[in-house]
């Protein structure tokens, strides 16, 4: 069995600057009593998404949000991955939506790429990697993922990035539709989440 390092401090850092990522993270965590701060709260820079897989950019931004804030960091590196599309946008999640962050024509385009594809496979997954990194360097990894289509025209106004186009298997409704304590139980951010709890703050 690995061994886990525990989490006993009484002080996080979200290691995002996404809104989005931060108040879900906090919703997540908001049962423990940690103080939880945010990277855009402490002014930490932003550091370069430049690893090829969730895993090392989940892992660079914890260990330069740990190491700037001498504080213990968690990190979400997550994105869509499209089947048809052989996995895009995927790590290049966020970068779909250009330098605007317009979630809408990056939506279109996944759509759009979709449809210039001869077969009639819509599945996608989302991916969530969790990285808590402490200042000494030392890392714990999780990755947790949600199965399900992509639909279009996108559907509701919640959540945040692709959820109005994603529609996890079962559902009839698209993460935008459902309410946020919904989508906190059955996400790649909860599924990863739990992995991290049950390994770190149990
Ligand atoms: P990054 O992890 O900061 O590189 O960005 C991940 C991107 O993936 C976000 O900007 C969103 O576009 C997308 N994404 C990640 N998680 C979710 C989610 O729960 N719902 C919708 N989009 C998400």
């Amino acid at each position: 069995m690995t061994e886990h390092r525990r989490f006993s401090e009484s002080r996080l850092v979200v290691a995002s600057h996404n809104p989005g990522k931060v108040r879900e993270i906090s919703e997540l965590l908001s049962k423990f009593s940690i103080d939880v701060v945010s990277a855009g709260e402490l002014n930490l820079p932003e550091p370069e998404e430049t690893g090829l897989t969730f895993e090392a950019n989940a892992e660079l931004k914890a260990l330069a949000a740990a190491t700037a804030a001498n504080l213990p960091a968690l990190a979400d590196d997550s994105g869509l991955s499209v089947f048809a599309l052989n996995g895009a946008p995927g790590i290049y999640s966020a970068r779909w939506g250009g330098p605007g962050k317009d979630f809408n024509l990056a939506m279109k385009r996944v759509n759009e790429e979709l449809e210039t594809k001869s077969g009639d496979d819509r599945s996608a997954e989302f991916v969530c990697v969790l990285t808590l990194a402490w200042p000494d360097g030392h890392m714990e990894t999780f990755r947790g993922t949600v199965q399900g289509d992509i639909v279009w025209p996108q559907k509701g106004e919640r959540g945040f990035g692709y959820d109005p186009i994603f529609q996890a298997e079962g559902m009839t409704q698209t993460f935008a539709e459902i309410e946020p304590t919904e989508k906190h139980a059955m996400s790649h951010r909860a599924d990863a989440f739990k992995q991290m709890v049950d390994a770190c703050f149990g």
